[in-house]
């Protein structure tokens, strides 16, 4: 079903600041919440060396000739910080993937199909009583987290070759420690903040990409419908979902 093939890789731009990081060798960080999100990816690592840190396995090496470290983050937002914190200041991390599954906010789009961020939101990061919108940031204002202009684009790239039976939808993933489940849940979030998915790491690997200026984006396979039905279909569909995602990641390390 997907087509694994070669490479090319030109990252970097980042959190619409970073031009060309020259001089520095280009490492890319991979995060996924779960084991399925990351297991295929580890598996292939060249010359593996593995580092435990912060409850977490870092699998450095080289996949497609390209320098990577892999790591499964655990499931929320503050698991997910750690280690993009982790993976930049001690692994020398220069871009970052996240990628896993999500839960569709807008009826378009369905199990199996693939949203990549523009941007990222906290929907449960809420200081409105001081003042802000709910998940506008204290120390900025800004609610935003945009993600990498040239990743986003390789990115719909990758789903488009390697899986084009299914939708591709580029927009706002909203990030939040809640597993949703509900339609009054999904609609709380949809109407504050639109959105195509939620899911429980990206903003927050989002705010770190952003805070330390390392380009990113995420990537994600609809699991589950957000609603009523969320749990039955993210049981049945999580494993396939979070596969098509480490294919689609590993596409795009390799073009
Ligand atoms: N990841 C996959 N489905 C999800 C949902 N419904 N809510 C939060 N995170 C998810």
């Amino acid at each position: 079903m997907f087509i694994i093939a070669p490479l090319c890789v030109s990252m970097i731009s980042g959190c619409e600041k970073k031009a060309e990081v020259t001089g520095v060798t280009e490492k890319i960080g991979i995060i996924g919440a779960i084991d399925e999100e990351v297991a295929s990816l580890k598996r292939e690592v060249q010359m593996p060396t593995v580092t435990n840190m912060g409850g977490m396995e870092f699998c450095e090496g080289t996949l497609d000739g390209k320098n990577v470290v892999i790591v499964k983050c655990g499931v929320g937002k503050v698991n997910a910080g750690t280690c993009a914190q982790l993976l930049i200041n001690v692994f020398g991390a220069t871009s970052i993937i996240n990628t896993g599954v999500a839960g569709s906010l807008n009826n378009d789009i369905n199990i199996g199909d693939f949203v990549i961020s523009t941007d990222a939101v906290q929907y449960d990061y809420d200081v409105s009583p001081l003042g802000f919108k709910r998940g506008e940031f204290y120390e900025t204002g800004e609610s935003s987290l945009p993600a990498d202009e040239s990743m986003r684009k390789r990115a719909v790239e990758a789903v488009k070759t390697c899986a084009p039976e299914v939708g591709v939808f580029e927009g706002r993933i909203c990030t939040g420690d809640q597993f949703v489940s509900t339609a009054e849940q999904k609609n709380s979030i949809t109407g504050e903040f639109g959105g195509m998915c939620c899911e429980m790491e990206g903003g927050a690997i989002a705010q770190i990409c952003c805070n330390n200026n390392v380009p990113f984006v995420i990537i994600r396979a609809i699991a589950d419908k957000a609603d009523g039905s969320a749990s039955v279909d993210y049981t049945q569909f999580e494993h396939d979902a979070a596969e098509r995602c480490a294919a689609v990641t590993r596409y795009m390390l390799s073009h």
